[in-house]
C-alpha cells in the first residue's frame, strides 16, 4: 500500500531525498554521521510526501514542494532526535536510537542541527507565509512535548488533555505540511483550508494508531519498541479509557505503574492484557476511524486527481497501519 502512495509522485520524492541527504553536509564529520545514520534508516516518510501530494493536488507550477518537503521532513527528524532522549528510547526506525548508539548530547545537538537547517532552506525558499506557518507549528511543537512532559506520571489525566497533546505534538507537523503545500501552489482560500483541515484530521489519526499499536503492535514492523509508552509513565488514550472502564483493582494498577516507573516494569505483561481486554484499543481505533471520516470530508472538496487518490490511500494507511 505504502509504495502506491508513493508512486504518483515518485520522481519528486527522489528528488527530496537527494536534496535531504546534500542539505545533511556540515563541516564537522560528527553531525554529517549522525544525520546519515537517522536519514538513511529510512522512516515512511508521510510528511514530505503529504507536501508533495498537497502541492500537487493544487496543480503547483514551479518545484518549490521539493525543498519544503525537506523542510518538513528535516523538522520532524530534529524532534525524534530530541524526543528519543526526552523519552529514553532505545530503537527507531528498526536501528539503536542515535542516544542509544552514541549519546544524549550528540542527539540534541545534532537535532538542533538538523532544526535550524530547516529553517536555512526556508530562507531560500523566501515566501513570509510558509514562514510564519513553520515558525507557528515548530513553536507548537515543543509546547505539545513540554504540556506531554507536565502530564507525565499523571494518573489523572483525560482524554480532553490527551486530544490536546496529540494535536500539537504531532498533528499540527501534518497540518503544516498539506497547508503549505497548498499555499506554495497558490491555491484559494478554500483549497488551503480544506488541506489544513485533513492534515490536522489525518494527523491526529496517526498518533491515535500509534498510541493503538504501543500496545497493540509488533516491534519488528513498527521499528521502536512497544510497551514504551507505559515504561515511561504516559498516559495515552488506551491507558486513560483502562483506567475509566476496569474494575477498582486494575485501575489503581495502572495508576500505580503511571506514578511509580519501577511498578511499570514488573506489571507492563498484565497491564497490556488488561488494556487490551478493556475494549481500550477498538476504542481508540474508533476514534481515529472518526478523525479520518473527517479527513475525508476535507479531501472531498478536493478536485478529483491521481493525487487526490494518493491522499486518499495515505489516509487508509494511516487508520489501518501497523508498521
Ligand atoms: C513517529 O513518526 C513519531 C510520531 C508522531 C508517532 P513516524 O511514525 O512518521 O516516524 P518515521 O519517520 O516513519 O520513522
Ligand atoms: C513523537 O512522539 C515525537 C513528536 C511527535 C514530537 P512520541 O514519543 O509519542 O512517539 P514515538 O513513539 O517516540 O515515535
Ligand atoms: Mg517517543
Ligand atoms: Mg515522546
Amino acid at each position: 500500500m505504502y509504495q502506491h502512495i508513493r508512486s504518483a509522485v515518485e520522481s519528486d520524492f527522489l528528488a527530496v531525498d537527494q536534496f535531504i541527504v546534500e542539505q545533511l553536509h556540515s563541516e564537522v564529520p560528527l553531525v554529517e554521521n549522525i544525520g546519515h545514520y537517522i536519514v538513511e534508516a529510512g522512516g515512511k516518510r508521510m510528511r514530505p510526501i503529504l507536501v508533495l501530494l498537497a502541492a500537487k493536488s493544487c496543480n503547483i507550477q514551479n518545484d518549490q514542494h521539493i525543498p519544503l518537503a525537506a523542510v518538513i521532513e528535516f523538522i520532524h527528524t530534529a524532534t525524534l532526535l530530541h524526543d528519543d532522549v526526552v523519552d529514553m528510547s532505545s530503537l527507531r526506525r528498526g536501528r539503536p536510537t542515535v542516544n542509544a548508539e552514541w549519546n544524549n548530547p550528540s542527539s540534541v545537538l545534532v537535532g538542533d542541527f538538523i532544526y535550524s537547517r530547516a529553517f536555512q532552506i526556508l530562507v531560500q525558499i523566501g515566501d513570509m507565509r510558509i514562514m510564519e506557518l513553520m515558525a507557528n507549528t515548530t513553536n507548537k511543537i515543543a509546547e505539545g512535548e513540554v504540556l506531554q512532559l507536565i502530564n507525565k506520571n499523571n494518573p489523572n489525566s483525560n482524554e480532553e488533555g490527551y486530544m490536546r497533546v496529540i494535536r500539537d505534538k504531532t498533528a499540527i507537523l501534518f497540518q503544516a505540511a498539506a497547508q503549505s503545500g497548498a499555499v506554495l501552489a497558490q491555491a484559494d482560500n478554500q483549497t488551503e483550508e480544506a488541506l489544513r483541515q485533513f492534515g490536522m484530521h489525518l494527523g491526529t489519526a496517526f498518533q491515535l494508531i500509534d498510541d493503538v499499536l504501543d500496545y497493540d503492535g509488533n516491534s519488528e514492523s513498527l521499528g521502536k519498541n512497544i510497551g514504551d509508552d507505559l515504561a515511561e509513565g504516559k498516559s495515552t488514550l488506551p491507558l486513560i479509557y483502562a483506567i475509566n472502564e476496569s474494575s477498582k483493582a486494575e485501575a489503581d494498577l495502572i495508576r500505580a505503574c503511571l506514578q511509580d516507573e519501577s511498578v511499570a516494569q514488573e506489571s507492563l505483561t498484565e497491564v497490556i492484557k488488561i488494556v487490551r481486554a478493556s475494549g481500550a484499543l477498538d476504542y481508540t481505533r474508533e476514534k481515529a476511524q472518526h478523525q479520518s471520516k473527517s479527513a475525508q470530508s476535507c479531501l472531498n472538496q478536493l478536485p478529483e486527481s491521481e493525487y487526490r487518490q494518493a491522499l486518499q490511500t495515505m489516509l487508509n494507511f494511516s487508520t489501518e497501519r501497523n508498521s
